[in-house]
């Protein structure tokens, strides 16, 4: 497909001596007011370079682009080169392209096969998987699909909680109150009453938490009591766990978690001691970071046992040699900005450069309508009741609005779980939000359902189109001047950007900016559909026309499969 903005810099930078082409095109911009051009090109800059003023500049330049048969009109408006491309152009183009490439639309090789890691879920063992997990794991899903259609390789880590100082915990909670029976029956929840009750006793009896210390001690130092424990406790809750994964059609490379590193943080100790890193504070071993304004970052407790960030630092050493990454993307809750800083300084004090290519990427809080989540107070909302209840709201739906409908529990599925995974993704990520269950369930508006119904209404359409139509569509046998409308023009025009679009989430791992043009592209079609009659007469109006439903029925489809949702053919 062409690019139209290399196009136009390409024609820019051949007929205006002294503008190179890369820098023509970094500043082209797209007007946001489509009466100003498919594509501007503003001069001030050019002011010194050719010692006249901006408007001469571009009035010039307009002047010698109006000839290309590639625009329909260039204007200058003040110091503004503004480009209309031809219309029947970027129609065919992009009709063309996607039937062609139908589900492969928007994909590129910018990546050259590099590898990037997507860490992302990573929640705690023996902890509720709630509504706060759902971000990490469905935006660092969206952008494993970003990164791996521009061309990357990219392995997905779930660098699991399993474990640190509250093992030696819940290893004492179990032997004193637990059972393997309940265990198996409700893991998590048998889990967290154990570790609940832990703490309120604790407070009595204080020599539980050094009973705890030891245990943890012991673990670490490969007893075998202990470890065959840790071992159910992890073994079960990863069950609950890949229960929600499945439910959202999420699947990883690697569940290398914290355990993972237990192994390979004494090199590493070792390491920072050579590099005369590691000072004692305390009976503890840190690195002090108080000149970087980072505090203090802990590597070793007083008793021998190792941190959460010793073993970051340990993941970020093994997953290099082992991956050679190109980048390391760590899909984490922004109120661990300062630990990601400190680990990262540390890394860079002991000459790994590369530790600027782990790259943390922060979102905001979840918090629920009476205040934050607090696992210890029973405030919390399980990621999985959610998917369920989303499941059967839509269900309820169906059965009232239509209830002859086959597959209904296999559409219930995909729109439920679709509603939730749209809403997380709708917002810039970097926004903290108040969970309410009217919002999710809420299936109006800019939503998941409602972008999901626009592409089954899509697919009914062909559905109901000939053979012989159909044919000529598939074989791009259509003349685009019969769809000129301004809603066919709009809609053409955003689903010729979806490439772009989708290169640009990737890069800002932003998926939001794609769902947010997803809706975009929904809203055009349905008031192209709503404007026009589409299976009219006139064999090749109807033709071109089914060839933009068919267009837009891939774009959607596409869209939505980098988002992570399903797209039912019928609703
Ligand atoms: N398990 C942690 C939590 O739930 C998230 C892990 C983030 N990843 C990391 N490499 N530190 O808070």
């Amino acid at each position: 497909m062409i690019d139209f903005k290399e196009e136009i810099a390409k024609q820019i930078s051949e007929k205006c001596e002294g503008l190179q082409r890369e820098e023509v095109k970094r500043a082209i911009e797209i007007p946001t007011d489509s009466k100003m051009g498919d594509y501007a090109f503003p001069c001030f800059k050019l002011a010194k370079v050719f010692r006249k003023s901006p408007q001469l500049i571009a009035e010039d330049i307009a002047e010698k682009l109006s000839d290309d048969d590639i625009f329909s009109k260039v204007e200058q408006v003040n110091a503004y080169v503004n480009m209309f491309i031809n219309f029947e152009r970027i129609a065919e183009e992009t009709i063309g392209s996607v039937i062609k490439s139908g589900d492969k639309y928007g994909e590129s090789n910018i990546g050259n096969n590099k590898t990037i890691i997507v860490e992302f879920s990573s929640p705690n063992i023996a902890k509720p998987f709630h509504i706060g997990h759902i971000r990490s794991t469905v935006i660092g899903n969206s952008i494993y699909k970003l990164y791996e259609k521009i061309g990357y390789k990219v392995v997905r880590i779930n660098h699991l909680g399993d474990y640190g100082t509250q093992f030696g915990k819940l290893i004492v909670a179990y032997r004193r109150w637990g059972s393997e029976d309940e265990l198996i029956k409700e893991p998590i929840k048998s889990l967290l009453g154990w570790y609940t009750k832990f703490h309120e006793e604790a407070e009595k009896n204080p020599e539980l938490n050094d009973e705890a210390r030891k245990a943890f001690a012991n673990l670490e130092h490969g007893s075998l009591e202990e470890k065959r424990l840790w071992e159910i406790f992890r073994k079960y809750s990863l069950e609950e766990f890949e229960r929600v994964y499945k439910l959202l059609g999420i699947k990883f490379d690697s569940y290398a978690g914290e355990s993972f590193y237990t192994d390979k943080m004494p090199q590493i100790i070792e390491e920072l001691k050579d590099k005369g890193l590691l000072i004692k504070s305390q009976g503890a071993e840190i690195v002090d970071l108080e000149e970087y304004d980072l505090g203090a970052c802990m590597i070793e407790k007083s008793d021998g046992t190792s941190l959460y960030a010793t073993r970051d630092i340990a993941a970020a050493i093994y997953r290099k040699n082992h991956y050679d990454f190109d980048k390391c993307i760590y899909v984490v809750a922004s109120q661990q900005n300062l630990h990601f800083k400190q680990w990262k300084k540390v890394l860079e004090l002991m000459g790994y450069e590369w530790q600027k290519d782990c790259i943390h990427v922060p979102f905001g809080l979840v918090m629920l309508e009476d205040g934050a989540m607090s696992t210890r107070e029973g405030r919390v909302v399980f990621l999985e009741d959610v998917l369920n209840q989303a499941i059967s709201k839509t269900k309820e739906i169906i059965d009232e609005k239509n209830p002859d409908a086959p597959n209904v529990e296999e559409i219930s599925k995909q729109v439920g779980v679709g509603a939730v995974v749209f809403n997380e993704l709708s917002n810039n990520r970097i926004k903290d939000y108040t969970f309410s269950w009217d919002h999710v369930l809420n299936f109006e508006g800019e939503t998941g359902p409602y972008v999901q119904y626009t592409y089954a209404r899509a697919s009914s359409v062909i559905r109901n189109a000939s053979e012989d139509d159909m044919d000529k569509v598939k074989n791009c046998n259509i003349e685009c001047k019969y769809i000129n409308s301004d809603s066919a023009k709009n809609l053409i025009k955003l689903i010729y950007r979806i490439p772009e679009v989708i290169i640009d989430s990737a890069y800002k791992d932003e998926p939001s900016i794609l769902t947010r043009h997803t809706i975009d592209v929904a809203q055009a079609f349905n008031k192209f559909y709503h404007d026009e009659h589409i299976l009219v007469d006139d064999e090749y109006e109807r033709c071109a026309k089914l060839a933009l439903v068919e267009t837009s029925r891939i774009a959607i489809a596409n869209c939505l499969k980098l988002i992570g949702i399903e797209a039912p053919e019928r609703m």
